[in-house]
């Protein structure tokens, strides 16, 4: 059934608009196909006219449109897990579902499931409910699985890995993601964010924002969170963590990353567009991507 809702609400309100200021000719709408007449007689608001030519919403079916050309309509479908974005008549555009409001018109063609992908285009959570984050990106049926960088979780609501209190996830939640929980705090102390050594990780460590919300952090390769500095530092100067990167890094990996070597200098005439790599200060927060 062809049915225009939000065409005529165009419509509509074109009139209006071209009635106030220029009486004077408008185009006539287009002649409905014979096809469009026969059916949707019965609902009053909905027009099965071709309002001009263009790519227009169906009132009902978020991944349905239909193309006006010269008055047919063509009924369409945009790929299976994506939806018609109604942005501009002039624009066939079908999008995922993330940033587009359904709610108006949310039935939805049939899905076609492939493996691990609910429909054949979109993000979609792993089948394991315990493996926050990871999910999968599926293109025409196919899965590629990513995996969110360390302590974030995939949030099937957006389409992006957030922290685990930003996603809201259950089961995902950041108490179940990092095994750990903030310290109790009196209200000023927690307002400044304080960090914690991650105890099972010498190269990570937890901020508590306000004191009751940890989110992940990790210090650079070959270095280590001094809980009494609060700072990342080079591991070898954490008493504690002086062996963590053993089996890992030699001993000369290490000082080359402590005291890396000056890169040559360039010689004139040609700059090289790429910053000079320094080390970074202890503040320095990295998200480790393994
Ligand atoms: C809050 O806790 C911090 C650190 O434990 C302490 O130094 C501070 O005096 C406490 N402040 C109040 C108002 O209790």
């Amino acid at each position: 059934m062809v049915n225009f809702r939000v065409a005529l609400a165009f419509v509509a309100c074109f009139i209006v608009v071209t009635s106030a200021q220029s009486p004077k000719a408008r185009k006539k709408p287009a002649n409905p196909p014979a096809r469009a007449r026969e059916e949707s007689e019965a609902d009053p608001e909905i027009t099965n006219l071709c309002p001009e030519d263009g790519y227009f919403a169906d009132a009902e079916q978020c991944d349905k449109y239909y193309e006006c050309r010269g008055g047919d309509i063509i009924e369409k479908l945009c790929p299976d897990g994506m939806v018609f974005n109604d942005y501009s008549p002039q624009e066939e555009k079908c999008d995922l579902p993330f940033n587009l409001d359904c709610s108006q018109r949310p039935k939805l063609q049939t899905p076609q499931p492939s493996l691990h992908c609910i429909r054949q285009n979109g993000y979609f959570s792993h089948e394991d409910p315990k493996e926050c984050g990871k999910f999968y990106f599926c293109v025409d049926g196919k899965f590629n699985m990513i995996t969110c960088p360390d302590g974030l979780v995939y949030n099937d609501k957006t389409g992006i890995c957030t922290w685990p209190d930003e996603a809201k996830k259950k089961g995902c939640g950041a108490a179940e993601v990092f095994q750990f929980e903030c310290p109790a705090v009196n209200e000023t102390f927690g307002l400044t964010h304080p960090r914690y050594a991650d105890p099972d990780d010498c190269q990570f460590f937890y901020v508590c924002i306000n004191g009751n919300t940890p989110r992940r952090s990790g210090c650079k390769l070959g270095q280590a969170f001094d809980d009494v500095s609060k700072k990342c530092e080079w591991a070898r100067k954490v008493p504690e963590c002086a062996e963590w990167y053993k089996g890992q890094l030699t001993d000369a990996e290490l000082d080359a990353l402590e005291n890396p070597p000056t890169p040559k200098p360039k010689p004139a005439g040609s700059p090289s567009r790429r910053k000079p790599q320094r080390p970074s200060k202890g503040k320095t927060v990295q998200i480790e991507d393994e």
